[in-house]
């Protein structure tokens, strides 16, 4: 890890439990433990060589601790989201100020304006842009991002998300490119571009977060971390619980700027 890699994080706002959902329940939430659980999480991301960067509290925004949904990294652009759910789209202006802040160029995407993705449907590996087709994330905004992705080298894929949030809360990349997948995501589209699938059984194991060469996994998904450490990944476990109670998974609570 080089010293310039930073990560952007934002304190969960107190009105956390009243968040955006989609395929959940409402359950209640603990704030308290939520802060608490949101600290350990940014002393993990700090102990794996990570400046730390908050972005400006958003009390209003339920949901503007899942700052991931608010950009997306195509290679070195950095294109700003237009968030599928209405209650979100303020904390694309906050989010902007910050990667300005940081001397970033955040660009927005030349299309109409029924275009809408989250950060949370895209998953960019070495050869692909994969972008969920979801509650949030539409063909239009699919269609405006492939320029984008082309530059960088990569295609574009849609990927239909029927049965979770979004299109990470059932698929994300592994170190070494290989993907793991729980039963929300087909893993046959995947297959057959010649990636390298894990499988998980469970609902909070398939969004991992990788720092480095580690791969952290929810607490709750136990078996998610056996299967990994059986295939020589080196995992390290943290409570999200009050998190995924609003749909979100590891990757939800940071923006991750690898340079
Ligand atoms: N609760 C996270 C989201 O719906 O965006």
């Amino acid at each position: 890890m080089t010293g310039t890699a930073r990560a952007i994080v934002r304190a969960p706002s107190a009105q956390l439990e009243a968040g955006e959902l989609t395929h959940q329940e409402r359950l209640s939430v603990d704030f308290e433990l939520a802060a608490h659980q949101h600290g350990a999480y940014v002393d993990l991301i700090r102990s794996m060589g990570y400046t730390v960067v908050f972005a400006p509290d958003l009390a209003d925004h339920p949901d503007g601790v899942f700052v991931e949904d608010t950009m997306t990294m195509v290679g070195s652009t950095c294109v700003l989201a237009r968030p599928g759910a209405v209650s979100r789209r303020a904390e694309i202006v906050s989010m902007r100020a910050t990667l300005v802040e940081l001397g970033l160029r955040p660009v927005e995407l030349a299309a109409s304006g029924s275009a809408t993705f989250d950060g949370g449907d895209v998953l960019l590996t070495e050869r692909h842009l994969f972008v969920g087709l979801s509650t949030r994330s539409n063909q239009a905004a699919i269609d405006a991002l492939a320029p984008v992705a082309n530059t960088q080298g990569c295609q574009v894929t849609g990927v239909p998300v029927t049965r979770c949030l979004h299109l990470k809360t059932g698929i994300t990349a592994l170190p070494d490119g290989a993907l793991i997948h729980n039963d929300y995501i087909d893993a046959a589209p995947f297959v057959e571009l010649g990636y390298q699938m894990i499988h998980t059984p469970e609902p909070n194991g398939a969004n991992v977060l990788v720092l480095g060469k580690s791969v952290v996994v929810s607490a709750e998904a136990v078996e998610t971390a056996a299967r990994l450490r059986e295939h020589r990944y080196d995992v390290q476990t943290i409570d999200i619980s009050e998190f995924h109670k609003l749909e979100a998974g590891l990757t939800c609570l940071s923006v991750l700027l690898n340079r």
